[in-house]
């Protein structure tokens, strides 16, 4: 059954940085847009490197630096080869100045 986590607050989670997390065996990455927040999991889909490692915010899309890859930061859809697959979104929201995600 899934439940909601708090992360943190919003406040402490700067924009347009890749901020990474762990929950369990878990890991994840959020990205904030204002006052808006998404999560995703740590990984891009072209090859499962670790986008908290290889990624960056650039003028608001989400680049792999590992082959080049672009996503969306709100949604995860992929922008470019060589992704051909969006990345895993996970439910997040914000709740009284907290950063949560459904896991
Ligand atoms: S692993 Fe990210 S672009 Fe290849």
């Amino acid at each position: 059954m899934s439940e909601w986590i708090v992360v943190g607050s919003l406040q402490d989670i700067p924009e347009n940085e890749i901020v990474p997390f762990s929950h369990g065996a878990g890991d994840y990455i959020l990205v904030r847009r204002g006052d808006e927040i998404s999560a995703f999991v740590d990984l891009c889909s072209h090859q499962d490197i670790k986008l908290s490692e290889f990624g960056e915010i650039q003028r608001g899309v989400l680049i792999c630096h590992a082959h080049g890859a672009a996503f969306d930061c709100k949604d995860g859809k992929e922008l470019c080869f060589p992704a051909t697959a969006p990345l895993q979104i996970i439910p997040a929201r914000i709740n009284a100045g907290l950063v949560e995600i459904q896991l």
